[in-house]
């Protein structure tokens, strides 16, 4: 039996008998404490295969831009996944809300072998046929599934950063063409949120107002102001026709501690835009794809809350790199023939797995799957927050984008340990939370089973 496998099925039945704080009626309120049970199979150490591969192939000729345990994972099927020690984990995580419809997806193996056999790429110098029904199925079910309703053309790249960079650009375009098409610095500034997260290049790091990610590039793209999400007033005194071309906002924050952004500011911050004529982008490159329960988070939204542009990308692929930017016709008049490009955006194997994604997400049965898993999800992590109203500030977040926002003084860092140890991958969020971002088509079972884990990390760290 693989180690960490028998770690949880330990916990989960030592929780059953004595410490189980879940049961179908809700919290047993005599739970003891779990910490003598705890049990985890630490990290593996510097003699395993995953410490000589760390130490000898990785570590040495890989740059130093993460901080990573010593986890090695081979291979998922579903929501549970694998590493070289043979350990098994349930993941909630999905690749950082990426692989929505689970690891080793069939329908997703069988078109990557179909198209690899036919034609893999051929650039943007010449058509293809899955481009063309990637764009063509975003706009029409962004229609249909209540997203935005001037949605009428599609921009394929290859991640989210460069989604979000192909919307800097066409914001800037547009607004240059309605105040004179100038060179100089008329109408190209942009408005971002605190806490939001946009990306790593430097345009889409400008956008990213976190101090940690920033300074060591300092300078970035000049003309980026900062509001404050929620707070109309402080959009209000940064926002001007002559200078803003773009504001851009996640309408639920994924990174910066599962924020969702309220209707009515993002009905009045429209309005705003609207009378400044800038371009309203929402980038749901986290939050959007069927995350929120909806086929985009603005699908909660009426529709004079609808942007002018959407950026995606994560879920798109399911795991295959790939983004897009979705625009108005009204942006679309502003772009001409060479403003923007990409050798691999659109490719036919990414653009046929996109097209395969969007059908699998873009249906009612599905999205009212995602539904109810977030209802029993967020039920149990609410009894989670009041049995440890010590430890737990709130639960965040919509659909199968939540989070637990825990106190200051809790190590968050310590809790992520403690389920990997015990089976379990999470990952964390600005303001000391914990993201949960599992498959939208998990099992119940597992929610269940890695939420017994979670509750036991909880309780003992
Ligand atoms: C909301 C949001 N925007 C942009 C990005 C950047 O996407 P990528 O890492 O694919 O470039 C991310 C990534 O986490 C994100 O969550």
């Amino acid at each position: 039996m693989l180690r960490a496998v028998g770690q949880r099925q330990a916990i989960t039945k030592s929780l059953t008998s004595s410490t189980r704080l879940f049961s179908t009626t809700g919290l047993l309120k005599n739970a003891s404490s779990p910490s003598s049970s705890y049990r985890g199979t630490p990290d593996a150490d510097s003699e395993s295969h995953t410490g000589k591969y760390v130490t000898t192939v990785s570590k040495p000729y890989t740059v130093t831009t993460y901080a990573r345990p010593n986890l090695v994972l081979t291979h998922g099927k579903g929501s549970h996944i694998y590493d070289l020690e043979n350990r098994e984990y349930i993941d909630f995580t999905s690749g950082i809300a990426v692989t929505c419809l689970g690891h080793a997806h069939e329908g997703i193996a069988k078109i990557i072998q179909d198209q690899a056999e036919k034609l893999l790429h051929c650039s943007n110098l010449y058509y293809n046929m899955p481009a063309g029904e990637l764009a063509n199925k975003l706009v029409t079910k962004t229609r249909e599934f209540e997203g935005m309703q001037d949605a009428s053309r599609v921009f394929l790249c290859n991640s989210g950063t460069e989604a979000n960079e192909a919307a800097m650009k066409f914001a800037r375009k547009y607004g240059k063409s309605v105040s004179g098409g100038g060179q100089g610095d008329a109408k190209v500034e942009f408005i971002t949120f605190e806490n939001s997260f946009h990306g790593r290049s430097l345009g889409a790091l400008s956008l990213t107002p976190n101090p940690k990610y920033q300074a060591p590039f300092a300078p970035l793209i000049p003309g980026v102001n900062v509001a404050k999400p929620n707070d109309i007033e402080s959009v209000k005194k940064l926002i001007s026709k002559e200078k803003t071309c773009g504001v851009i906002i996640e309408p639920i924050q994924g990174e910066g501690g599962v924020n969702t952004v309220d209707e009515q500011f993002l009905i009045e911050l429209r309005k705003l835009c609207d009378e400044n004529d800038a371009v309203l982008i929402y980038d749901e490159i986290q939050c959007g794809l069927g995350r929120s329960g909806k086929l985009w988070a603005h699908s909660h939204l009426p529709r004079e809350a609808n942007p002018d542009i959407v950026t995606m990308a994560k879920a798109l692929g399911n795991g295959f790199p790939i983004g897009a930017t979705m625009i108005t016709e009204k942006i679309e008049n502003a772009l001409s023939v060479g403003d923007h490009g990409t050798t691999y955006g659109g490719n036919p194997l990414g653009s046929r797995i996109g097209a395969y994604v969007v059908d699998q997400i873009a249906n009612e049965e599905f999205l009212n799957a995602v539904n109810s898993k977030s209802e029993m999800f967020t039920a149990k992590l609410q009894e989670l927050a009041d049995a440890y109203p010590d430890k737990i500030l709130k639960v965040k977040g919509k659909g199968l984008l939540l989070g637990l926002q825990f106190k200051d003084d809790v190590d968050i860092n310590k809790i992520v340990a403690r389920c990997r140890e015990n089976g379990l991958l999470i990952i964390t969020a600005a303001m000391n939370t914990i993201r949960l971002v599992p498959a939208l088509n998990i099992p119940e079972a597992d929610i269940k089973d890695g939420l017994k884990v979670l509750e036991h990390c909880i309780a003992s760290t």
